[in-house]
């Protein structure tokens, strides 16, 4: 345990607060892996969206589980999200949508799903030097961390960066509903009844609103080098 404790930087935080690109460039400093928790849960939306499973219907559920095999593909370059593969299907392209977004959230509440993605995760910090990213990272996945940060900013201001992040990306944007989609997201993240969005005891809390990116990165690296 004391070796996890050295290893592993949780990140969490609610839904466009930055907590990937801070993720991503920390793990670069460091030299570690960046894992994005939440690509993993976005990925099972999908394919439970795609092969039409009942989300109410745990049984069917555990079944679709068994038949996911998933994989995360590195990120191109600090400012590029993780990819995902499931079952041999790069899918890294249609996993960053609000309608994925919103369904990421819903079946992320489900307990069969987050016994999947948290054994996932754990297997994937055995390894040791990583960034993990998401909303239990902290509390459930890692509690051990030695390093754990929560970033948090007023609903406006994240959904302003997301939507500014979108438009980057060439998507039509209405920023009304972004925010609204936001608080409604942050609603169910933190109010479900298993591994909700939640600032563990011992991790660091960073209010990025008036801050640059640059900034909580030397927020951030100082706390951990210090
Ligand atoms: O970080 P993100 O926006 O890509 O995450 C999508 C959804 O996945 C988020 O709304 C809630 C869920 N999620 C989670 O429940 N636990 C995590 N550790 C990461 C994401």
């Amino acid at each position: 345990m004391s070796d996890c404790r050295r290893e592993i930087v949780t990140i969490d935080g609610p839904a466009g607060v930055g907590k990937s690109t801070i993720s991503r460039r920390v793990a670069s400093r460091l030299g570690f892996t960046y894992l994005d928790t939440g690509a993993m849960y976005r990925a099972v939306a999908w394919y439970l969206r795609k092969h039409g499973v009942d989300t109410g219907d745990e049984s069917a559920i555990a079944a679709a589980l068994g038949r996911i095999d998933l994989e995360l593909l590195p990120a191109g370059g600090e400012d590029d999200d993780v990819g995902v593969v499931v079952n041999g299907e790069d899918i890294s392209g249609e996993i960053r949508s609000p309608d994925i977004s919103m369904l990421a959230s819903s079946v992320s509440a489900l307990a069969p799903v987050r016994e999947k993605l948290t054994a996932l995760q754990r297997q994937a910090g055995e390894r040791g030097n990583i960034v993990a990213e998401g909303r239990d990272t902290g509390t459930v996945v890692f509690p051990a961390a030695r390093h754990k940060f929560f970033l948090d900013a007023s609903p406006a201001a994240r959904a302003a960066r997301r939507a500014r992040q979108l438009r980057e990306r060439g998507e039509a944007v209405d920023e009304e509903k972004l925010l609204e989609m936001t608080i409604k997201r942050d609603r169910q993240d933190s109010e479900r009844a298993i591994a909700p969005l939640r600032k563990a005891a011992d991790a660091t809390l960073v209010d990025t609103t008036d801050l640059s990116a640059d900034q909580v990165l030397e927020l951030v690296v100082a706390k951990i080098s210090g």
